[in-house]
């Protein structure tokens, strides 16, 4: 426990009276699962993203589980992921009893390196599991071209990046298919939630299958067409979202205003890396704002500083690869994607949110200046 007056939380979901409101109408119209509002919140995503179709599931986990049953991926498969991401980009393909492969990241956008995915393909590689991490687009047309010359799944773990674009589209917008995630540190929150997005109405049908126990389309409440799971989500939960989408636009504006905020007040802060900054061609919609703190830096001692005054951090992000249960069942090791493990152990999450106080991220960055001896 510290001690500090004052206390910077990590994350902070924007909810307000319309969410409340939304949530009531749900509650009295007694309809309170495969209902209609879950219908809506599907379609209002699916306009967002630009993609045609979207299921809405009970977590990004389930979504990216998902759409690992649709690419028909199982044992004896192997499904390339990035390393910096969390655990969901790797596990998904664990449960249908294949095999992660990890291919190292491009050190400036943190997201999966293309060449890297080249050299990680074998006759087994099945699927691609991209992921835009901290909000930023990964390189779709070159990871489409490389699963399109050897016919592989592509699969884009956009969890993070609702309302980023990549050259001048929406994430979401291009083939591949996309799982967001509504956990309430994102940029919308469902408290629980995500939503599939795909541009194949056979794709789509299938999914809302899977996510309702193999119920088929038209089929009886106990006629199951395939092995299923229970990954819905319930109207209450898509209330929620359909009020967190009303906002969407100040939401995405007030979370980069705050970051261009972290940006001026950290840029003379000696050795700390800030986030990539947008291009032409890579619009970030901003989850989360990690440095990187200069090499060799003692990063415990720092955050344990920033404890004391009542900043919160996280280590964002452990490579999955070293994960204890990856290392015991896959026997992974150091050294496998030097460029994620060296940054990976001195990147690390300030308080970000929509709502964030312009004198509470002076106080951030007067922090973290002060326990960087700056
Ligand atoms: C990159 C990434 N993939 C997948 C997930 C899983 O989403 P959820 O927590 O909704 O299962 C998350 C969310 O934490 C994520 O950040």
């Amino acid at each position: 426990m510290t001690s500090a007056v004052r206390q910077i939380g990590l994350s902070a979901p924007w909810l307000d009276e319309r969410e409340e409101e939304l949530v009531l109408d749900v509650l009295r119209s007694g309809r309170l699962s495969l209902g209609p509002t879950i219908d809506r919140f599907e379609e209002l995503v699916a306009e967002a993203v630009g993609a045609p179709y979207a299921a809405a599931v009970s977590s990004g986990t389930a979504g990216l589980h998902l759409l690992c049953v649709s690419a028909g991926v199982g044992p004896g498969d192997e499904v390339i992921t990035s390393p910096y991401s969390f655990v969901a980009s790797a596990n998904c393909a664990i449960y249908e009893g294949a095999t992660p492969v990890f291919a190292d990241i491009d050190p400036r956008t943190l997201n999966l390196d293309p060449a890297a995915v080249e050299v990680a393909l074998t006759p087994r590689t099945r699927a691609v599991v991209a992921v835009d991490i901290y909000g930023y687009p990964c390189e779709l047309d070159e990871l489409r071209a490389i699963c399109d010359r050897h016919g592989l799944a592509l699969i884009d773990d956009a969890c993070e990046a609702l309302g980023a674009r990549y050259k001048g589209e929406p994430v979401g917008s291009r083939d591949a298919p996309a799982v967001f995630a509504f956990y309430p540190n994102k940029q919308i929150t469902t408290g629980e939630g995500g939503m599939v997005t795909t541009h194949s109405e056979d794709e789509w049908r299938l999914l809302k299958s899977l996510r309702n126990q193999g119920r088929a389309d038209g089929g009886g409440w106990l006629d199951h067409a395939r092995l299923g799971f229970n990954y819905r989500i319930d109207d209450i939960r898509a209330a929620i979202g359909i009020g967190q989408l009303e906002k969407l636009d100040r939401i995405l504006e007030a979370r980069a205003a705050v970051a261009a905020r972290y940006g001026q007040l950290l840029a003379d802060i000696e050795g700390v890396e800030l986030p990539l900054a947008d291009d032409a061609d890579h619009e970030r919609s901003w989850f989360v704002y990690v440095v990187a703190l200069p090499e060799g830096t003692d990063r415990e001692a720092v955050i344990t500083v920033l404890e004391e005054r009542g900043v919160q951090t996280a280590r964002y992000l452990p490579c999955i690869h070293l994960q204890s249960y990856m290392r015991e069942r896959f026997g992974f090791s150091e050294g496998l994607c030097p460029v994620a493990e060296g940054l990976s152990r001195r990147t690390l999450a300030l308080p970000f949110h929509a709502r964030l106080d312009e004198s509470d991220q002076e106080y951030v960055a007067a922090a973290l200046r002060e326990a960087l001896g700056r």
